[in-house]
């Protein structure tokens, strides 16, 4: 009698929990995707229910109530969900208990490396240097549980943004300097761990004005190379996402810094000519080279006075739509990596986190900690937009 009420009892409580409930638009049979083709040709990028409540939110406290119509809309565009903690793994199973209709793909970031963001302050991460096992165990370990436990599910993973090209350009800081073995290690068992028949995964290779330099396109794509070689070579792996979380344009010609007193050394002048460039060496070095490339950001070019600056860009405007409508051969989809309104670091100069990028005059301030919502930046993307919403 006991046993019975509360298995009862237990089926009651297992029928309330979202996790329990039924996806009726999910595939009836397991997705297998393959590094060899792309994905964004048969998938659409999911608009995330994260996303989706923040812009939402947004709607509800517009400054400028005109825009109410033209807002409302931005949460339904596909973006990347970010796996910024071990606790915000958590995202990823509240996402996998919607309904996500079996032909969406559901993007994720990962991106809790030990030592995060060795060359700037703004995303620092919560594992210190040295912190690998946990790394391994408490995350990586963790989301491909969930991953193998979602067979019909197709998944996107973008992987460790900014971490590689760092070890190429900032390893003269100590703190990359330290960081170097744990990202390497870190980069090489998320790719052999995560490569999973319902995964396919871009390697973060930064920007145009990152590796695209004459001097880094090789060192750059030998770094990559490495690191896929020491995971295996994983048949899921099928290139690298570029400008996450960045500003260049994907076509604009003369490229935006072309008359710079630095340009002859840069080739790689807007991300079509970065993918391209960057493309033959990855080729070279044995490294898959087809691209995903953000633009979320970048419909507004002109702004920055340094191509490196990367902290907030006043004046920018949404960009394309994610699409894989490219005209790129390399480029397997345009997207949203970066949801448009969540802060890139603190214009607080008190703040730990605080970063010198985040105070530059090109910066749009008050700006909030690196991924919190800023409501008038948001506002001033959807005036910006290109295409207009
Ligand atoms: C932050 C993350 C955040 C991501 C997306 C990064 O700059 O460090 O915490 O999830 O941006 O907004």
């Amino acid at each position: 009698m006991k046993t019975s009420t509360s298995i009862l009892a237990l089926a009651t409580l297992a029928s309330a929990l979202p996790s329990q409930s039924v996806n009726k638009r999910a595939c009836t049979s397991a997705v297998k995707l393959s590094g060899s083709e792309n994905v964004f040709k048969s998938y659409t990028l999911h608009a995330n229910s994260f996303y989706k409540a923040e812009v939402a939110e947004a709607v509800k406290n517009l400054s400028d109530k005109s825009l109410a119509t033209a807002a409302a809309k931005v949460g339904n565009v596909g973006s990347f969900l970010w796996l910024d903690t071990i606790a915000n793994i958590e995202k990823l199973k509240t996402e996998l208990a919607t309904d996500i209709p079996c032909k969406n793909i559901l993007g994720l970031v990962i991106y809790d490396l030990p030592g995060r963001d060795c060359a700037a302050k703004a995303s620092n991460g919560e594992l210190a240097v040295g912190e690998i096992n946990k790394y391994k165990t408490q995350y990586i370990d963790v989301i491909a549980g969930i991953l193998k436990a979602h067979p019909n599910q197709a998944f996107a993973l973008i992987i460790e943004p900014d971490s590689l090209p760092n070890l190429v350009t900032n390893i003269d800081e100590t703190a990359c300097q330290q960081s170097k073995s744990g990202y390497e290690e870190g980069v090489a068992y998320a790719l052999k761990t995560l490569n999973l028949p319902n995964v396919v995964m871009y390697v973060d290779a930064g920007h145009g004005g990152w590796l695209g330099w004459n001097d880094n396109l090789k060192p750059g794509a030998e770094g990559l190379a490495k690191v896929y070689k020491a995971a295996g070579s994983p048949s899921q792996v099928r290139g690298i996402s570029t400008n996450i979380a960045g500003w260049n344009a994907f076509d604009l010609t003369p490229g935006e810094f072309s008359k710079a007193t630095d340009a002859q050394w840069n080739k790689a002048q807007n991300e079509k000519l970065y993918t391209e460039l960057f493309g033959a060496a990855l080729k070279t070095a044995g490294h898959p080279n087809h691209a995903i490339v953000d633009t979320g950001r970048n419909a507004v070019t002109g702004l920055r006075k340094e191509w490196g600056h990367w902290c907030n860009v006043k004046g920018a405007g949404f960009g394309v739509r994610p699409t894989s409508s490219t005209g790129a051969e390399l480029v397997d989809a345009f997207v949203w990596g970066k949801p448009g309104g969540e802060s890139d670091g603190t214009s607080d100069t008190s703040a730990t986190r605080y970063d010198s990028f985040c105070g530059n005059d090109d910066a749009f301030k008050p700006s909030p900690e690196a991924g919190q919502w800023n409501q008038a930046y948001f506002e001033q993307l959807l005036k910006n937009a290109k295409p207009a919403f």
